[in-house]
């Protein structure tokens, strides 16, 4: 089973049993007063479709002749109207890690490599989640007040999103005006269609993840000075590392804190309360009325929610009970958060607050529908139930249509365990670049992060791959075949037919042929690499994506090194051609990886498209016609200078002292 999370009991009733998990109306009243609810699914555009575009084949196929990636690429997703894609935004409780920042790197990607893809202008957007009790009482703890603490902490992540080069078009903050309006107006528009009511409601409230708990993912246990708790049985983290990664104000690091910020200890202890016993007036979303709607809708989409083992997840939830929401707290109670309109005595549900922000930015309520609902979501496992249960039914209930698509991401942990303050574990994405690099550190987290399943990290694994993939084979490869020993005029050289003929005009007997079938298979499997690429991306599956351009690159090593060029003696004609051949084959295999790889490694792909005197304009993957020649084509690289820097591509990382030691040690 795994580590439960400690609750520890409500204040005021120290010692006290712990009252009967009791609900109140969880399901929504009679419906007198209730206007017939059209749960609205506008017609859908016939926007690109959500499937992977279809493949030419497995890279190891018999060969089959070259076609024009551009028709294939245009025909798989684009170019059809922009979308709006999305990372969570964060808790201003804490400075961001690298949880966050492989959240925010898969949107990243996604976005980036549809604009390489020649879709129209996308958004990404990005920000921090700055309301409620859990940023009240880290503020708290901090001794400041909420909005300087959220000021200081949406800084930080900006900042770290920014070095990490995530292209983000929008950084959105909940605490700003125009998303209290959407908030309020979302709300109203709730209202007005007789989606809310008022009810009373008890439960056990759960402040790490701001929402109700049932009975049944908790459990009862003792805290650490012998008092009857809750624990839960679902999440795992411990919950002072949940709701805030300092732990306690003694550890906010200093740019956050400041030098001269009142410690509170008093404050801390009553932070100590993270599930509490909680009965209230207040407005209730009639969930349960959604129930079918979300069903017919994950039905109708069955790829909305990727991957598979996550739709299937919440058809799941679907099938059990869905209770109506509580969708607003007592103002008395958490007063960090945007008020009720008509009802200042109700502060809004801090997670209807934060899921609105993705109509924010695209300016709800006046000029959305330019965007929605062409929004695809990309979230962690944790927040999957907002995502695809609560959000696409409170965007029913206020007219709108569902998100476009949702895709899902499990968690990084580090040696095995959770990412949590009290095991000295965090991993903080700055220090990281330092050590390895922006783009390395960017590859590793694609490169190894599988959507479906928990990824364990640790230091040496980063230097091990990104120096494997990187630096000896990418960078090793560009070195290799652009050496002024083989190529002394450092021009992109010429392909000649004789020597590498086209296999369907091959019939084995041509004189001058060089090429062996493990030439040809090489060809064939970096042209149908770009559309194995992009169905990869289109599917969610970016390591994926990477898994097969490190493959390619693996076999134009082999092509590389089978053929010799080195031992090649460009002073004989014939030698001469077949040594040109080969360099010239290298550096378009090059070019398409470097080509690939920009949604991923911009900065390392940028160097490496320079060297190989690859334009601006000839970076895109609609342009991405590999090997030109071996169809009779003119390839307009042949005879161009290569690019002025000659220095090397990436260079290999040292293993850190400490996994040096760490090793010893095993
Ligand atoms: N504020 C909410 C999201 C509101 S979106 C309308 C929230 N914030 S969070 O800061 O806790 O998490 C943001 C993202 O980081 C989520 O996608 C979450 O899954 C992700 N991660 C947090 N810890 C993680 C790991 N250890 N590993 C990978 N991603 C993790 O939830």
């Amino acid at each position: 089973m795994s580590p439960v999370r400690l609750a520890l009991l409500a204040p005021g009733r120290p010692g006290s049993p712990p009252p009967p998990a009791r609900r109140t109306r969880q399901h929504s009243p009679p419906r007198s007063h209730w206007p017939p609810l059209a749960y609205p699914c506008p017609p859908r555009l016939p926007r690109r479709p959500l499937c992977a575009p279809r493949l030419y084949g497995p890279a190891a196929m018999p060969l089959r002749p070259l076609r024009s990636l551009a028709r294939g690429l245009r025909g798989a997703a684009g170019p059809g109207p922009g979308v709006l894609l999305s990372t969570p935004i964060f808790y201003a409780n804490a400075p961001p890690h690298i949880g966050h920042l492989y959240s925010a790197l898969l949107a990243d990607a996604l976005h980036r490599h549809r604009r390489l893809r020649g879709a129209a202008p996308g958004r990404l957007s990005t920000g921090t989640d700055e309301h409620g009790l859990k940023i009240q009482q880290a503020a708290v703890a901090a001794g400041v007040s909420p909005p300087q603490l959220c000021a200081q902490v949406s800084g930080l992540f900006r900042q770290a999103l920014t070095q990490a080069a995530v292209s983000f078009t929008d950084f959105i903050r909940t605490s700003e005006p125009r998303h209290q309006r959407a908030v309020q107006h979302f709300w109203a528009a709730l209202q007005d269609r007789g989606a809310l009511y008022k009810g009373s409601y008890e439960g056990w409230y759960c402040t790490p993840e701001e929402c109700f708990l049932p009975e049944s993912q908790l459990a009862d246990s003792r805290d650490t000075q012998g008092r009857m708790c809750k624990v839960s049985l679902e999440t795992g983290h411990q919950p002072r590392d949940s709701w805030c990664m300092w732990g306690c104000s003694d550890s906010l690091p200093d740019e956050v804190l400041g030098t001269d910020w009142p410690r509170n200890s008093s404050a801390e202890k009553a932070l100590e309360v993270l599930v509490h016993w909680t009965k209230e007036e207040n407005y209730m979303f009639r969930l349960s009325e959604f129930q079918e709607p979300l069903q017919k809708w994950l039905q109708d989409n069955p790829r909305v929610i990727s991957p598979v083992p996550f739709y299937q997840q919440v058809l799941h939830w679907l099938e059990e009970d869905l209770p109506d929401l509580s969708v607003s707290r007592e103002r008395s109670r958490l007063q960090w958060g945007i008020p009720v309109p008509s009802d200042p005595t109700q502060t809004i549900y801090v997670w209807v607050d934060a899921l609105v922000n993705y109509l924010s930015v695209v300016g709800y309520p006046e000029t959305h529908s330019e965007w929605w609902p062409a929004a695809h979501h990309v979230v962690g496992k944790d927040i999957l139930k907002f995502h695809a249960v609560y959000w696409p039914a409170l965007l029913m209930a206020a007219g709108l249509a569902p998100p476009e698509r949702i895709c899902v991401h499990s968690h990084w942990t580090v040696h095995g365990q959770k990412m949590s303050k009290s095991l000295g574990n965090v991993i903080d994405p700055v220090s990281c670049f330092g050590k390895y690099t922006v783009d390395g550190f960017r590859y590793f987290l694609l490169r190894q992060g599988v959507p479906e399943r928990d990824c364990d990290y640790y230091d040496e694994k980063v230097v091990k791959l990104v120096n494997s993939e990187l630096a000896d084979a990418l960078g090793g490869l560009l070195n290799r075949s652009t050496a002024l020993s083989i190529n002394p005029s450092n021009t992109y050289p010429c392909f000649s037919e004789s020597c590498f003929p086209k296999i369907s005009d091959y019939d084995g007997t041509q004189a001058l042929s060089r090429a062996s079938s493990e030439d040809y298979e090489l060809v064939a499997s970096v042209a149908s690499l770009p559309l194995q690429v992009a169905s990869h991306f289109e599917g969610f599956q970016i390591y994926k994506a990477l898994e097969c351009i490190a493959l390619c690159v693996r076999e134009t090593n082999g092509f590389f090194q089978r053929h010799k060029p080195w031992k090649l003696d460009r002073k004989d004609p014939a030698e001469k051609l077949w040594l040109d051949t080969i360099i010239h084959i290298t550096l378009e295999c090059l070019r398409v990886y470097g080509t690939l790889l920009q949604p991923v490694i911009p900065n390392i792909a940028d160097k490496l498209l320079s060297r190989l005197s690859v334009e601006p304009e000839e970076r895109s993957l609609l342009n991405l016609t590999f090997l030109p020649r071996y169809n009779g084509k003119p390839c307009p690289f042949e005879g161009r200078q290569l690019g002025p820097d000659t220095g090397i591509l990436f260079h290999r990382l040292e293993k850190s002292r400490q996994s040096q030691m760490e090793n010893k040690r095993l």
